[in-house]
Parts: structure tokens; C-alpha cells; sequence
């Protein structure tokens, strides 16, 4: 009877094949399938005529070699392919990268038919807030809401608010003995500010000691493995199922700043006695005076708090970090912008009117040239061309739809016949004749029906701290320099270093 099983079960394992074998036939499969795939982009591919390197025709580790190994170094070969292969390069087998102004022009506009990449934006890790959806009708009746928050006049009127939140900074600063981490404190200064005026209750980040705040540390980390994400999406998916802090650790902080949100989010939700209408208000009222409002989920307004906290903070912070850097790193330009700073008088509350301080052309130079040097967020931006196709003005190439496209403002920003010596920071060149049709090349905030929703606050913000600073502080940079002040494209450009500084308060005060 025995032996009548065991050949039965011989039989069987004779027609079964054994795991090694099973494993290297899923391999060969793969390895087929990969060359398959390998041949049909290079030769087949409805990109596989644009001129770019071989490498990234074939396989997108090409552009994660540059993104996650270089750590955000894709932007600066940039220029160096497009000298080589011309306007137009294939920078992964779905993307192409085109240096063409009128192209620019063409896709970040408004109304654009260009509409953002699902499949990067949705890497981010919150899909709907306003800077991820893609569906051009539902980002419309969200822009209409959140428009007037951030309107010019809006800002203007806020700025007892942000005298409020900058004297605080100052007198920090003038508590701190020694250097100052002055990076940390715009970025802490930038939470206070949009937490204040968004949710109705100010972080209160300034007042952490040396402004070595948990949830600028949180930004920072979410945005540094931003390009590791994009490239494998699943790490997120593994991120939300893995308990507590290793999870945080494997979406670099994400996961924090949603927990901050959803506290917020849910504060909001139980009291409606606020002193001021924030944006979520106007958010949550079903009677929201725009066409095709839905009112937003607890997730969606989850995800909208994170982006306002985001994007709203560590890019002006860094923009006032490279704009404080270049100031203190160039005399002359010190002199230059104390002097103009010297002939603004003080409001009846001894404040610096801001009105008087945006009309100031050297300052407002120096801004403008801070933000074309140092670009904030210097990457692509990519978008999908429309089912109609799209031509390249420059070259006459046809692009085929559904291609993923975009103009990296670090293009746009180094182009030296828009910007000549655009390798060197001089503010001179937004003033006089030079500045003359340059104007609307400066696109750090990009442009159309997609570009920055917090660029007046932004401005008003980088104004004002750099009025009340350098008419408070004499300061000097300490262990501060170029090597310090490399910046690497993290989606936000980051710094290699921190910025630090020394401070005094000026007599002249
Ligand atoms: C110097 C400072 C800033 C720079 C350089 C900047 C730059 C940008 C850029 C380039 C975009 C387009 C992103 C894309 O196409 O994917 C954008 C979008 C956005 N920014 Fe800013 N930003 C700054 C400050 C702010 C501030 C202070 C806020 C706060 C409200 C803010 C909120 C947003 C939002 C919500 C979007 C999404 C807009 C949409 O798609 O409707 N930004 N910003």
C-alpha cells in the first residue's frame, strides 16, 4: 500500500517542476518582457524619434540615477543636454523636456489645455488638494473659493498681522546670543504666519528655542525623499500600513504633517466661533458663492491644510534665506538696500508702512533677482499634452498627446539671452532699460491657471522681513558660504547648509 503512494506522489512531483525551476522561468519572463519593452521604447515608441540619451529612451532609472542617487541633481544637466541634443530632449520613455520660451508660454497659461501629470502629482501624498488636481473644472471651483484669501488687496490689508509676527521675529533674534539660525527662524516665521491666517490659531513656531521647531524638520524631510517616492510609489503605500514611526520614517515626515493637519482639520470642524472667515470656512460652506462647489471631505481638507502648510512655508523661507545670503554676502548691495531702507518713514505705530517698502525699486530688485537666481522651485512641472497634439514653435516637432511634458523654470531662468551673465546675482538687471520685456520671464511662481496661489503673501512676507531686518540688525554671515548655499532641487530648492548668522541691533533704529 506504501508503495503504492509513494509512486503515486513520484508522479506527481514529476508533472509539478521544482522551485528553483519555477523561479528561473518567472526571470527569463521578466528578463524577455524588459528587453521587449527595452526595444519597443528605443525603436517603437511614438517618442522614440526625440534626440536625448539612450538610457533615459529606455528605462526611467536614468532620471531616478539623477533624482534619488545625485540627490536632486536632474535640473542642472538640464542645459547641458539641450546643448547637445537641441530643444527638445527625452529625458525618461514617457517625458520630454523642452527649453523653448513660446512652448512656456503655451503650457502654463491660463485656460491651458495642458493639464498636470496624474501620475506625478499623485506621488506627492495629498491627491486633492488644490496643487494636485488635475481635473481642470474641479481646480477651477477650488481656485474660485480660496482666490479672495490671497487676493492683493486681501494681503494688504493683513499686514498689521504680519508686523504682528515679524517684530517677534526681531525680538528673538535679538534674545539669541551668538549665531542665529536665521534659515529655521524664516521657516518658522513663514508657519506662524499662514497657521495664523489659514486655520485662525498661529503654530506659535518662533517661540521653540534656537527656532529648532519639530515641524520645519517635518517639511524638510517630506520634501527630501519626495524624488525617492516618485520613483517607487509603493513606498507611501508601505508608509500608511507600517505602524507609527517607522511608517514616518519611510514617507520622511509626511505622515507628521498629516497628523498636525488632522488635528487641525478636526479643531476646525468642532468650533465655529472664530474671530476672523478663514479659507476652510469658505471651504466647508455648502452655499459657496462659486459654480460647481462641492464641499470638500474631511480628507480633502486634510490634504488642503498640508499643502497651505507645504507650499506655503518652506519656499518663501527659502527665497528669504537666499535673498538675506546674497545680501550680506555682497557689500554693496548691503549698502544699497540700508540706504533705500533709510528713507522710509514710520507709521504713526512706528512701523514700517508696507505700501512705502513694495515701492521700493532696489529692494524689490533685489527680490526679483533672488528668486530668478535661486528660482525656489527650479524643476519641472510636468503636464500632459492635449488630445490634439502640440507643436514646438521653435523647431516646428510635432509631439504626440498624452506625452508628458514641461519647461523647467531653471531653464527659463538661466536662458542667457532673456537674463545676459545669468550665472551671476546682480539685482541691477530689474532696473532701467535692462529689466525692459524681461518682466514676465521671472516665473518662479509659475504662470496661468495653475500658478502660485500664495504669491502676493509670498511677496509681502519676503518684503517685510528684509525691511524690518536689515533696518534692526547689522549682520554678518557666520560659517555661511557658497559651499553652505548649493542648493539641490528637492521639488523646493534646498541647501546643502543653513543659513546663520551673526546679529546686532543697529544704533541708528
Ligand atoms: C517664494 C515663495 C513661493 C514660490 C516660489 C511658490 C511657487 C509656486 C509654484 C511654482 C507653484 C506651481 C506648482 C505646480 O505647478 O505644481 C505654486 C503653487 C501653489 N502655491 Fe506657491 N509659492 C510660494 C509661496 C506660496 C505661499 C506663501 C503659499 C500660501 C498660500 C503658496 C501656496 C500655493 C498653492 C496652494 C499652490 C497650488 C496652486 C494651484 O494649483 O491652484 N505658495 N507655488
Amino acid at each position: 500500500m506504501a508503495n503504492a503512494t509513494d509512486s503515486w506522489i513520484d508522479a506527481l512531483n514529476a508533472l509539478v517542476p521544482s522551485w528553483p525551476a519555477t523561479a528561473g522561468t518567472l526571470v527569463l519572463a521578466y528578463i524577455v518582457y524588459w528587453f521587449g519593452l527595452v526595444i519597443y521604447r528605443l525603436y517603437f515608441h511614438p517618442l522614440a524619434g526625440f534626440p536625448g540619451p539612450r538610457l533615459a529612451a529606455a528605462t526611467s532609472w536614468w532620471e531616478f540615477y539623477y533624482d534619488v542617487v545625485k540627490d536632486g541633481e536632474l535640473v542642472f544637466q538640464l542645459p547641458g543636454l539641450h546643448e547637445k541634443y537641441g530643444p527638445v530632449v527625452r529625458l525618461s520613455p514617457r517625458e520630454l523636456h523642452i527649453n523653448d520660451l513660446a512652448f512656456y508660454t503655451e503650457i502654463y497659461k491660463q485656460n491651458t489645455k495642458f493639464h498636470k501629470d496624474p501620475h506625478f502629482y499623485a506621488t506627492l501624498g495629498f491627491p486633492t488638494a488644490s496643487v494636485c488636481i488635475t481635473d481642470p473644472h474641479q481646480h477651477r471651483a477650488r481656485r474660485e473659493i480660496l482666490n479672495p484669501f490671497f487676493s492683493k488687496r486681501t494681503i494688504a490689508a493683513l499686514s498689521s498681522v504680519l508686523h504682528t509676527t515679524i517684530e517677534k521675529l526681531c525680538t528673538n533674534i535679538a534674545s539669541i546670543q551668538g549665531a542665529v539660525p536665521l534659515q529655521d527662524a524664516f521657516h518658522c516665521m513663514t508657519v506662524d504666519i499662514i497657521s495664523g491666517y489659514a486655520f485662525g490659531t498661529s503654530f506659535n513656531m518662533l517661540d521653540e528655542p534656537d527656532f529648532n521647531a519639530v515641524h520645519v524638520r517635518s517639511v524638510e524631510r517630506s520634501a527630501e525623499t519626495q524624488w525617492l517616492i516618485k520613483h517607487i510609489p509603493a513606498i507611501r503605500w508601505l508608509a500608511d500600513r507600517l505602524p507609527g514611526p517607522l511608517g514616518s520614517w519611510l514617507d520622511g515626515g509626511l505622515m507628521e504633517l498629516a497628523g498636525t493637519c488632522e488635528n487641525i482639520v478636526k479643531d476646525l470642524l468642532a468650533s465655529s466661533d472664530r474671530k476672523q472667515e478663514t479659507v476652510f470656512d469658505a471651504l466647508l460652506s455648502p452655499t459657496g458663492s462659486t459654480k460647481g462647489h462641492i464641499v470638500p471631505s474631511y480628507q480633502e481638507l486634510v490634504d488642503e491644510a498640508i499643502i497651505l502648510l507645504a507650499a506655503g512655508t518652506e519656499t518663501t523661507a527659502i527665497a528669504l534665506t537666499f535673498a538675506t545670503y546674497h545680501i550680506l554676502a555682497n557689500p554693496d548691495i548691503k549698502r544699497a538696500v540700508q540706504l533705500e531702507l533709510a528713507t522710509i518713514p514710520r507709521d504713526p505705530a512706528g512701523h514700517l508702512p508696507y505700501q512705502a517698502i513694495e515701492n521700493l525699486p532696489y529692494l524689490t530688485a533685489v527680490i526679483k533677482e533672488t528668486l530668478r537666481f535661486t528660482h525656489a522651485v527650479p524643476g519641472k512641472l510636468p503636464r500632459i499634452v492635449p488630445a490634439s497634439g502640440a507643436t514646438v514653435p521653435s523647431t516646428a516637432q510635432r509631439i504626440p498627446p498624452g506625452t508628458c511634458v514641461a519647461v523647467a523654470h531653471y531653464s527659463v531662468h538661466m536662458n542667457e539671452a532673456l537674463f545676459p551673465r545669468a550665472h551671476e546675482f546682480r539685482p541691477e538687471r530689474w532696473v532701467g532699460e535692462e529689466a525692459r520685456g524681461v518682466e514676465r520671464w521671472l516665473v518662479s511662481f509659475s504662470k496661468g491657471s495653475r500658478g502660485c496661489l500664495g504669491i502676493n503673501l509670498a511677496w509681502a512676507e519676503m518684503y517685510m522681513a528684509l525691511a524690518y531686518l536689515f533696518t534692526r540688525f547689522e549682520m554678518e554671515l557666520f560659517e555661511t558660504g557658497p559651499r553652505e548655499m548649493r542648493w539641490k532641487d528637492h521639488g523646493v530648492a534646498h541647501t546643502v547648509g543653513h543659513l546663520k548668522v551673526i546679529a546686532k541691533p543697529r544704533t541708528l533704529v
